[in-house]
């Protein structure tokens, strides 16, 4: 796995991830990142509920929707946000490419990078 600039990181072929399923990497970023498939697409949040320090890869994924583990709630994997108590705000989210059998992460900074509406802090 190699770092390349602007935050980027490989995380390989990741063909073998099906729709619905998902594969945490523990060392990408301060908490790890969780990445899922949905309707043939890749999407990564960190794997770190905002509520209670929880891995969300240990959770449930039902459509576009990752369900904490511990308490329920569940993150919008498109963009970070969450449905609602007992999560205060959403995690951070991450946009994956994938090309040439190669998955590459570009990991979104926590302070500079947000939405101008809020991003990961709105509720659903
Ligand atoms: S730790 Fe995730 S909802 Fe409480």
């Amino acid at each position: 796995m190699a770092d390349a600039p602007h935050g980027a990181v490989e995380l390989g072929d990741l063909s073998d991830l099906g729709d619905g399923e998902m594969r945490c990497f523990e060392d990408i970023g301060p908490d790890g990142i969780v990445v899922c498939r949905v309707g043939g697409a890749l999407f990564a949040l960190a794997d770190n509920c905002s509520h209670a320090d929880t891995p969300l890869s240990g959770g449930r994924l039902r459509g576009y929707g990752l369900t904490c583990p511990l308490h329920g709630t569940s993150f919008d994997v498109r963009d970070g946000t969450h449905s609602g108590p007992p999560a205060w705000e959403g995690v951070p989210c991450h946009r994956v490419t994938e090309s040439d059998g190669v998955a590459v992460v570009v990991m979104a900074s926590t302070d500079d990078d947000r939405p101008s509406d809020g991003g990961r802090l709105q509720t659903r």
